[in-house]
């Protein structure tokens, strides 16, 4: 488990916030917590072993993230961010009845990017198993049920960006079909896809913006901690 953050700041220990992914790409969010937030304690926790979740079964992704999240509660985590759509949109209700602190999650901003587009088109970046979700099935039925929704294959890049070996060209191809296709708001739903998000801000060269949940996420983790306080 990798842990980040420092542990006291003037002599006190802080409050801690756990921060969970299957592997490097929560830890983007992490990052944007701890600076945001310098006045807790970022714990990461990253299950490097088991990765990718994208294209697992979901009851062997439960049996890995439920032990991980316990964990952290059981160092002293008063809130868990899980930086991860598949477990978000797969099972955060059930991992909500099974650990003892508030959860907060990451699922693709459908929302939002039915709000901005204009072309009536959008392109969802996701795992295999986001976007076969029952929530992301009802995130599209509520907020994009008029517009045309491209969920370009995505299915190899974790790995990629894991290992850090980026693809460049096949990810060009993908993110330029989209915007062949008249996609004017790319949605990243995976959190290792920010880790590329300026590769893909220089593909779409201003012809689609180009959205990830880190800051939204912080303001409901603000929300949350202040209800906690
Ligand atoms: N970064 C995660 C997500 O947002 C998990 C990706 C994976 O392990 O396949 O979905």
């Amino acid at each position: 488990m990798t842990k980040y953050g420092e542990g006291v700041m003037g002599g006190k220990p802080l409050p801690k916030i756990g921060v969970f992914d299957s592997g490097v790409g929560g830890l983007s969010v992490a990052k944007a917590i701890q600076a945001a937030l310098p006045e807790y304690r970022v714990i990461y926790a990253a299950d490097k072993r088991h990765l990718p979740y994208g294209n697992k079964p979901l009851r062997q992704i439960h049996g890995y993230v439920l032990p991980i999240l316990k964990d952290l509660v059981d160092q002293g985590c008063q809130v868990i961010v899980i930086a991860c759509n598949t477990v978000t949109t797969t099972m955060i209700d059930t991992l909500r009845q099974e650990v003892s602190v508030p959860l907060v999650g990451m699922e693709p901003m459908v929302k939002p990017a039915a709000s901005l587009t204009k072309s009536g088109i959008i392109a969802v970046c996701a795992t295999p198993n986001t976007l076969a979700s029952a929530r992301y099935s009802s995130l599209k039925k509520v907020f994009a049920k008029n517009l045309k929704v491209l969920e370009p294959d995505c299915s190899d890049w974790v790995p990629m960006i894991e290992n850090n070996q980026i693809n460049r060209d096949q990810i060009n191809k993908r993110i330029e079909t989209g915007c062949q296709a008249g996609a004017d708001v790319i949605v990243l739903g995976c959190t290792h896809y920010h880790w590329i998000e300026q590769l893909i801000k220089d593909i779409v060269a201003g012809r689609a913006t180009v959205l990830q949940p880190e800051q939204p996420v912080i303001e409901q983790l603000r929300r949350v901690l202040t209800q906690l306080a």
